[in-house]
C-alpha cells in the first residue's frame, strides 16, 4: 500500500519520525511518547535549563535541618531547609561518583553521607568531609592541590512563592513570577494565597505511560465530561456548567476553571449518556459537602504548571500532582494532599474525606490512570501515526468553555518550540 493512501483514508496520517507533521499544533506525532531520543531531550530541554520545577512544599520542611527528597525531570534532587532558615536544592548525586546519597524520602539531619565512600555534605550541599583524604601513614589520599571549596553537590537555582518551592538548573531563571504570566500567576496566589500550608498525607503511583499524556490529560476537560461518572453524575465537572479554560502566553501553563452547578441539562444528558448515572446515589452524602472557600464562583481549578506539576483544587481537595518521568513508559505521579494550617478540624476531614475522588483509587482519578496506560498501549505499536487535536478549533486562545482541546495545542505549541520540532 502506497503511504499516501494511508492519509484520509483512516483519518489520521503518516508522520516521518522526528519531523513534526503538517497541520502543526492540531497533530501530535505518536512517536513523541516513545522515543528515546525525545525523552532524552526532554530532560535537558523541557526540564532542564531555566524551566521552573516544583519540588515540594515549604511546610515540608519547616525546621532547620529538614530535608526531602525530589525530583526535577528525572533528575534526584535534595531539597533542604538550612540552619539560617534557607531553602536550598541540589543534586542527589556524590560528587565523588554520583550515587544518589539521600536514601530517604524525608527527615532531619546536619549532614548526608554517601553510603558509598562515605563523603559528607551539608544543608547547602557542600562536601564537608571525605574520609582518608590525607591518606593513611603517609600513603595515598588525595593530592596535595585538591580542595574542598567549591565542591559539593550540584546546586539548583531556587524560587520559593507562598510556600511551594520551585527549582531550575538554570540559575539565570527569569523570575519565578514572570514564568508564570500575570493570568496564570492569579490561579496560583488563588490557593497559595500566603496563608501557611499544612501536609494532610501523600500518595504515590507509577503509571505505565508517558508523562505527557498525563500532563494532556489536565489539559482536556473534553474527557472528564465523557469518561468520568462520578464527575457528571454527581455534578462536580460537567460540559453545560460554567467554565473556561485559559493559558499563559506561550501556552506551557493552563488552567480548567469550572463552577459546580444543577442537574445536567437535556442535551449535555444526551451527549453524556454512556456514562451519565442518575440512577446513582451516594451511601455517605459527605463526600459532596462541599465549603466555599475562595473569592470568585469557581469551584474547580485545575492548574498545569510547565513543566512537571498539576495544582489540584476541586471542590475542598487541594494537591500537588508532581510528575517524575521514568523514561518514555512509565511516570511517577507523586500526590502531595494539603490544606491551611489554620483550617478547622471540620474542614481538614472534609478535605480528606473529598480525597477519596483523587489518587490511585480515587473515585475519579482511577479512570484516568487506566486509560492513560490504555493510550499508551495504543500509540506506541504505531509510532508513525498521530493524534487530532481539534476540539474547539484549530486556534490557540483561551476559550470560554469546556467543549475544547486548545490547552493541549497551547502545550504543544511550546514543547515545539523548545524542543526544536
Ligand atoms: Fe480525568
Amino acid at each position: 500500500m502506497a503511504e499516501a493512501s494511508l492519509e484520509g483514508e483512516r483519518g489520521f496520517a503518516k508522520s516521518e519520525r522526528g519531523k513534526w507533521p503538517d497541520g502543526g499544533v492540531t497533530r501530535v506525532p505518536f512517536w513523541v511518547y516513545s522515543d528515546e531520543e525525545i525523552y532524552r531531550r526532554e530532560q535537558d530541554h523541557v526540564f532542564g535549563g531555566a524551566n521552573w520545577n516544583y519540588v515540594a512544599l515549604e511546610a515540608e520542611i519547616p525546621n532547620g535541618g529538614d530535608f526531602v527528597r525530589s525530583w526535577v525531570g528525572d533528575k534526584p534532587v535534595v531539597v533542604t531547609r538550612d540552619a539560617e532558615g534557607g531553602v536550598n536544592v541540589f543534586a542527589n548525586s556524590c560528587a565523588h561518583r554520583g550515587v544518589a546519597f539521600c536514601r530517604h524520602n524525608r527527615g532531619n539531619t546536619d549532614l548526608f553521607t554517601c553510603p558509598y565512600h562515605q563523603w559528607s555534605y551539608d544543608l547547602k550541599g557542600r562536601v564537608t568531609g571525605i574520609p582518608f583524604r590525607r591518606g593513611y601513614k603517609g600513603k595515598g589520599g588525595m593530592g596535595k592541590d585538591f580542595s574542598l571549596e567549591g565542591r559539593g553537590a550540584t546546586p539548583l537555582a531556587v524560587a520559593v512563592r507562598n510556600g511551594v518551592i520551585f527549582a531550575a538548573f538554570d540559575h539565570v531563571a527569569e523570575a519565578f513570577e514572570d514564568y508564570l504570566g500575570p493570568k496564570m500567576l492569579g490561579y496560583f496566589d488563588r490557593v497559595f494565597d500566603g496563608r501557611p500550608l499544612k501536609v494532610l498525607g501523600y500518595l504515590k503511583q507509577r503509571i505505565d505511560c508517558n508523562w505527557k499524556l498525563m500532563f494532556e490529560n489536565i489539559k482536556d476537560p473534553y474527557h472528564a465530561s465523557v469518561l468520568h461518572v462520578f464527575l457528571i453524575t454527581f455534578g462536580l465537572f460537567r460540559m453545560d456548567q460554567e467554565s473556561a479554560v485559559e493559558m499563559d502566553e506561550t501556552g506551557r501553563h493552563g488552567a480548567l476553571i469550572s463552577r459546580r452547578g444543577a442537574e445536567a441539562d437535556a442535551e449535555a444528558s444526551r451527549e453524556m449518556s454512556n456514562n451519565l448515572r442518575v440512577d446513582f446515589s451516594l451511601r455517605d452524602p459527605r463526600l459532596l459537602d462541599i465549603a466555599r472557600e475562595y473569592p470568585g464562583d469557581a469551584t474547580v481549578v485545575m492548574q498545569t504548571i510547565w513543566p512537571n506539576v498539576i495544582v489540584q483544587q476541586q471542590s475542598n481537595t487541594l494537591a500537588m500532582r508532581h510528575m517524575v518521568p521514568r523514561g518514555p513508559h512509565a511516570f511517577d505521579l507523586n500526590w502531595t494532599f494539603f490544606g491551611y494550617a489554620d483550617d478547622t478540624p471540620e474542614m481538614t476531614q472534609r478535605r480528606v474525606r473529598q480525597a477519596n475522588l483523587m489518587g490511585p483509587a480515587g473515585l475519579v482519578s482511577v479512570d484516568d490512570s487506566e486509560v492513560l496506560v490504555m493510550s499508551q498501549d495504543g500509540l506506541v505499536p504505531y509510532p508513525d501515526s498521530e493524534a487530532v487535536v481539534e476540539m474547539g478549533g484549530k486556534e490557540v486562545a483561551d476559550a470560554p468553555h469546556m467543549i475544547t482541546e486548545v490547552a493541549i495545542r497551547g502545550f504543544y505549541s511550546h514543547y515545539k518550540k523548545v524542543m526544536g520540532l
